[in-house]
């Protein structure tokens, strides 16, 4: 087994200081440091403070906050707060577990790839049941979205990974202050033709010389209704349009966003159309939120985090 480097133990130990006081920040930092808090590492403070193994063992024990075995590299935190235990929060953590193959007694998948944890509530309790991996917010969680949302986290880590501080945003410059275009982009989206539908929207933009922005989003629990694309205009309810094909995205684009030049209006056959590709369905924000998401942004669609 490699060793542990207590390096950090005694940094913080001269840091922060070594008096009995002091167990609760050392335990803190040390768990911050290594994820949860090694053996070896609460020997090294029993040996640099005044601080006993007994008063570290009392107050280890005590705060649910503390770990004693190593943790995945990404931790499941399930909400198992009031709004999110009435909405099924059990069986959402059951759920990942199984999905995830965590044996009974474990947190753990063999991996060490995901730890799964309840924790009190999140403070998002309008996404109820909402989960957090690590700084990832998911929202409305059933039984059957479980691996939709793992699988998501790991494509939004490895793109996070190839470009750390790339803007999400697909168009660069100034954005249009009339509103914006929002295409699903889930794996279900994707399958069914929203690259394709994607490509001809950029390609309507550039023919018209407009400059709305068009983001990219997740799942949105739709996928029995791909292609999606969503229509955002400032002060108005949003329109949500349906198994979209590219060849509807110019018209759709005219018909909310206008176009200079001489043909700027839509025969009644395209709007009757495009009419019958707008869906009632909500939208409903089951993806990925930004961490600071919180019930007034939910509410808000422009709360999702975009990718
Ligand atoms: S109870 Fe789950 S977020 Fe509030
Ligand atoms: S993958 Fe597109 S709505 Fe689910």
């Amino acid at each position: 087994m490699e060793e542990l480097d207590l390096a950090f133990v005694e940094e913080t130990v001269k840091r922060v200081g070594s008096g009995k006081e002091k167990v609760l920040e050392l335990l803190q930092a040390i768990q911050g440091h290594y994820g949860y808090l090694p053996n070896e590492a609460l020997r090294r403070v029993c040996e640099l403070t005044e601080i006993t193994p007994a008063s570290i063992a009392g107050v280890s024990t005590f705060y649910d906050q503390f770990r004693h075995r190593p943790a995945g590299k990404h931790i499941i935190h399930v909400c198992i707060g009031t709004a999110c235990h009435v909405k099924g929060a059990e069986s959402v953590y059951d759920a990942f577990r199984t999905h995830l193959g965590i044996p009974e007694g474990e947190d753990t998948d063999a991996q060490k790839l995901f730890t799964v944890e309840r924790i009190a509530c999140l403070g998002c309790c309008t996404l109820a049941p909402a989960v957090q991996i690590d700084d990832v917010t998911y929202g409305h969680l059933t039984r059957e979205t479980v691996p939709q949302v793992l699988s998501d986290f790991l494509k939004h880590e490895q793109a996070r990974a190839a470009s750390p501080t790339k803007s999400h945003g697909l168009r660069k410059g100034k954005a249009d202050p009339r509103g914006e275009v929002r295409i699903g982009l889930g794996s279900c989206c994707v399958a069914r033709g929203s690259g394709k539908l994607h490509g001809a929207l950029q390609e309507a933009l550039a023919q018209t010389g407009l400059q709305v922005p068009v983001k990219r989003v997740g799942c949105v629990g739709m996928c029995h209704q791909t292609p999606l694309l969503e229509i955002v205009l400032p002060n108005q309810s949003s329109h949500l349009y349906a198994r979209v094909r590219p060849e509807d995205a110019k018209s759709i684009i005219q018909r909310h966003f206008g176009v200079r030049g001489p043909h700027r209006k839509l025969s009644n056959a395209v709007s009757t159309a495009l009419d019958r590709l707008l869906t009632d369905e909500k939208w409903e924000p089951v993806t990925r939120y930004s961490i600071h998401v919180r019930d007034q942004a939910v509410s808000d669609f422009l709360g999702r985090q975009i990718h």
